[in-house]
Order: C-alpha cells, then sequence, then structure tokens
C-alpha cells in the first residue's frame, strides 16, 4: 500500500543568500538576536533590515521561533524566513535537526513551493559538511512525513512544498555536500519504509504481507528473496519460532533478504529483526491500556527492511543478509501456555513461563539459523522489552553485544547517525535468572533487569559469531496521541554498513 505523500526534492547549493531567487529564504537567528552568517548577509544587503525589526522585538532567537517577512529590500527572493536557534553555544546535534524541522513545516504552512536554507551553512561542533547535508536531508523530510494511507479523505496542503535546496558556505564544499545528500536521501527513503510498516495496523500488515514486502524491495534492487513458510521453518525445527503463532491463524513467515554486493566469499553481516505484527501477550495477556502500541512489535523488522531500501538505493558494495522471522502472538486454543516447554532450533529446550516474552522465542531461532552463513557479525534489533523503556526511555536504543570492537563499532556509527544507543552489560551474572528445574532455561529471568536477562537469553543462540543485539522497544516508536514510528535505527543500521562498505 502507497502512502501517498508527496516527495520533497533536494539539492544543494553555494553562493550569496541576497541574491537566491526562490520563494523563501530561510535564515537563522540565535538567542538573543546574533544573527548567523547569512543572516549577516541578508542584513547588510538590506541595508539593516534584519537588525532593525529584532531590535524592535519581534524575534529574539529562542529555539523554534520564527518569523516571515515579506519584501525584504535588495533581497531576490520573494520572502525571508527567520528561525530561531536557541542559544549559540548550546547548537549542537539536536537544535540542528530541530532547527531544520522548524524551518520545513513553517515553509509548508506558509505556502512557500520552494525555499533556499541556509540554516545547513551553520556550523555544529565536530561535525562535517557531509554529516550537516546529510541530517538537514533526513530532518527535512522526516518533518513533513504523514502516514495518510487509512485516512478517507487525506488533508490537503494547498501549495506544499516541493523543492528545498540546502546552502553551503563554499564551492569547495559541494563535493562532500553531494555525498551527505545521497546518504541523506537514502536514509530518508529507508526511514520513510519503516515508518509506513510500523504505522500499518496489523489486520493488514500481517506475517505475509511483510513477505511480499521482502519480494517487492527483492525484485526494485535486486536482492535475494527466500519465505519459509509454517512446513519449511518445521523441517528446520525452528520450534521456538513456531510456538509463538499457533494460537493466530495468520500464517507465520520466516523472512530471507540477500544483498549480495561484496565479492563472492566475503563474508555477510547478517541483519535479524523481530517482527511481531501483533503482540496480545498470548495467554499471558497484555492489560489492555496501550495494547493498540504492540502493532509496532514488527518495528525490529520494519527497521531492517528499511536499511535494505537504503543500501539497495545506495550499491553497496557489500555482503548483507537480512532475517525477519514474522508471526503474531495472541491467546487461543492452540496459543503456548505457561510452563510449556518448546524445543528450538539449536536443541536448547525452553520452559514458556510467560507468553508475553515472545520476541526472544523468534529471535533465538532466527540467531541459531544465522550460523549458516557463516557470518562476519550478526546484529539483532528487536522490540523486546518494556524494562527498557523504563531503564533507558525514548532516546537511546539499549546495545548488547559479545565482542568489545563489534560493540565499539556499532557505537561509533550511532553517533555519527545521530541515532544514539547506550551499552548495558552481559555479565554472566545475570544467566542465574533464566534458570529452570524442567527444561534447559526459562524464557523470562523475573522482575530485575528485564532487558539484560532477555539479552543473555539471546547470547545463549549466538555463541558461535561475533553479535549485538539492539533493544528497540523506546526508541522504534513513539506513543500516546501523536502516536507513530519513528523509523529507527535504519540510520545506524545504514551508517554501521556505509563503514564496512569502507574498509
Ligand atoms: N513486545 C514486548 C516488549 C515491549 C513492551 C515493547 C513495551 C515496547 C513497549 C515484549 O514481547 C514483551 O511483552 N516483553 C515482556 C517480557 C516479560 C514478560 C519478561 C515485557 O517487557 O513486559
Ligand atoms: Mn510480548
Ligand atoms: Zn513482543
Amino acid at each position: 500500500m502507497e502512502n501517498k505523500e508527496i516527495e520533497l526534492e533536494f539539492s544543494i547549493k553555494s553562493g550569496a543568500p541576497e541574491k537566491q531567487r526562490t520563494a523563501c529564504v530561510v535564515v537563522g537567528v540565535f538567542e538573543s538576536r546574533k544573527l548567523s552568517g547569512p543572516a549577516i548577509d541578508i542584513d547588510r544587503a538590506s541595508d539593516g533590515y534584519l537588525s532593525e525589526i529584532l531590535r524592535g522585538g519581534d524575534m529574539d532567537g529562542r529555539a523554534g521561533s520564527t518569523l516571515l517577512l515579506h519584501r525584504v529590500p535588495n533581497i531576490l527572493a520573494d520572502r525571508v524566513l527567520l528561525v530561531g536557534l536557541g542559544k549559540e553555544r548550546e547548537f549542537h546535534e539536536k537544535a540542528y535537526r530541530d532547527a531544520i524541522a522548524c524551518a520545513v513545516r513553517t515553509l509548508r504552512d506558509t505556502g512557500s513551493m520552494d525555499a533556499t536554507i541556509t540554516l545547513s551553512e551553520i556550523p555544529v561542533r565536530k561535525r562535517d559538511v557531509n554529516w550537516n547535508i546529510e541530517q538537514a536531508v533526513i530532518s527535512a523530510h522526516e518533518a513533513l512525513y504523514r502516514f495518510v494511507t487509512m485516512k478517507s479523505k487525506p488533508d490537503e496542503t494547498r501549495r506544499p512544498l516541493k523543492r528545498v535546496t540546502f546552502a553551503v558556505s563554499r564551492r569547495g564544499e559541494l563535493k562532500l555536500g553531494e555525498l551527505g545528500l545521497a546518504r541523506g536521501l537514502a536514509i530518508a527513503h529507508g526511514i520513510d519504509l519503516a515508518k509506513n510498516l510500523g504505522n500499518t495496523p496489523s489486520n493488514i500488515c500481517t506475517p505475509e504481507y511483510l513477505a511480499d514486502e521482502a519480494k517487492k524491495l527483492a525484485k526494485t534492487y535486486g536482492f535475494g528473496c527466500e519465505i519459509l513458510d509454517q512446513a519449511a521453518c518445521e523441517k528446520l525445527g525452528m520450534g521456538a519460532f513456531l510456538s509463538v503463532g499457533k494460537g493466530s491463524d495468520k500464517p507465520p513467515r520466516f523472512i530471507i533478504l540477500r544483498h549480495n554486493g561484496g565479492a563472492k566469499g566475503e563474508k555477510p553481516i547478517v541483519l535479524v529483526g523481530k517482527a511481531v505484527t501483533f503482540d496480545a501477550g498470548g495467554i499471558s495477556l497484555k492489560p489492555p491500556a496501550e495494547m493498540d502500541e504492540m502493532n509496532y512489535d514488527m518495528s525490529g523488522g520494519g527497521a531492517l527492511f528499511g536499511a535494505f531500501r537504503a543500501i539497495g538505493e545506495l550499491g553497496l558494495p557489500l555482503n548483507v543478509v537480512g532475517l525477519v522471522p514474522s508471526c503474531e502472538n495472541l491467546p487461543d486454543a492452540h496459543a503456548n501456555k505457561p510452563g510449556d516447554i518448546v524445543t528450538s532450533m539449536s536443541g536448547q529446550t525452553i520452559e514458556v513461563l510467560n507468553t508475553d516474552a515472545e520476541g526472544r522465542l523468534l529471535l533465538c531461532d532466527a540467531l541459531t539459523y544465522a550460523e549458516r552463513f557463516e557470518p562476519d557479525a550478526v546484529v539483532d534489533l528487536a522490540t523486546l522489552t518494556g524494562a527498557c523503556v523504563i531503564a533507558l526511555g525514548a532516546h537511546p536504543s539499549a546495545l548488547y553485544a559479545n565482542h568489545d570492537p563489534l560493540a565499539r563499532e556499532i557505537e561509533h556509527a550511532a553517533d555519527q547517525a545521530w541515532d544514539r544507543v547506550w551499552r548495558m552489560p552481559l555479565w554472566d551474572d545475570y544467566q542465574e535468572q533464566l534458570k529452570s528445574s524442567l527444561a534447559d532455561m526459562a524464557n523470562i529471568g523475573g522482575r530485575p533487569a528485564g532487558s539484560i536477562t532477555a539479552a543473555c537469553f539471546l547470547s545463549r543462540f549466538a555463541r558461535k559469531y561475533h553479535w549485538a543485539h539492539l533493544d528497540i522497544a523506546g526508541t522504534a516508536y513513539k506513543g500516546g496521541r501523536e502516536k507513530t514510528s519513528t523509523g529507527r535505527p535504519v540510520s545506524l543500521l545504514v551508517h554501521i554498513l556505509l563503514n564496512r562498505a569502507q574498509k
């Protein structure tokens, strides 16, 4: 299903802001009333028009404030939009991205069809032009995102914003800027896909729907694609994964995507994404409040698809395998019951003490399946635990790894992508909490350290390779009235892969 929104076109340019022939030129103002570089240029060309307005108290540069000016003397653009940047000393990554988003939303709401945004020229500490442009494109694209597929009458914008030009301060920066532009666009498209899949309700976005989506991606970008149905998974002995979907009449799917951009024989990186299309908890039924949000329990798989879209668009010279086990977790006569014991593909047996701890049951079989690719590294991503949301909230994804260099590699990529992670311990001490008197292990470790014991559970299936786990329960979507998928951690995944492609 297409989410029909007008797509913004982006370009970059160097040149004097006062000479831009466009519907609107956007310049930044710091608190309190300090003009950014391009704003000074406009001020000079207009004989101090901006300074005069600011002196009058119309705008003080506070973050999120805007002021639209018409007929500024000696300026070729129809309008000048001032965007508040907050305190100059605090103009870091978040403030930068917020300012771009604020500019783009204001442009949309005030009917400019094209614009030149000079905020991209403003230095952000420790970041280069490549970063500034990439993040500007992602932030601008995200600011206009709306999920309209399920609306009977999408609210139309009268004169939608169609073209945005980001300024760079010197001609010599154009080349690096173009690189950031291409990456930013690919990442934005990947984020778009992840958001659309996440926001599509579970009565439509079923395991089969996700399998079809994988086939579409494969066709567009030339990926290999294989879909394993229930019988094929049974043959492989995926008893943990299959036990979860038993309570649903939607058949499970195990989705495999392959991008063979690297040399033949080069070991692949394997990504694994949890895709429970709805998690009611099963017989250990969840309470009703916010249960609707468990529509987002396929976000690991959704982000994996998003990353594949981006690497397809960028044609990365790298071998990547994507594994997406997908099913629905519902209570039913056939469903797992607390105390049931299942046998995983690895042969290890698991006592299902809580049927709501289902994500690890999908992932453990996918991790075993990953062995056959002789991976250089395996990274799984999953909306795995509510405990992770309690521990870290919505800002970083929790990172676990059984190999320090892999953890550092991911931390570095997360910083570059501004899609942050926070490393958590995977100490043996926690493993005890998973003891079962009847099976090899239990699927829950009690209330303390819930995100950690979930990761410890997974680590028992990832002993044969370098592995990292991202608990994205707090980062993959926003709840409440502004409910939406965030598309995280597509940007992080793409940066991990970009870095590997450059080695
Ligand atoms: N999908 C949930 C985790 C989740 C909870 C994600 C809240 C986002 C927000 C997962 O399957 C789950 O239910 N986990 C249980 C595990 C518990 C029973 C050990 C949880 O976190 O409550
Ligand atoms: Mn659950
Ligand atoms: Zn779940």
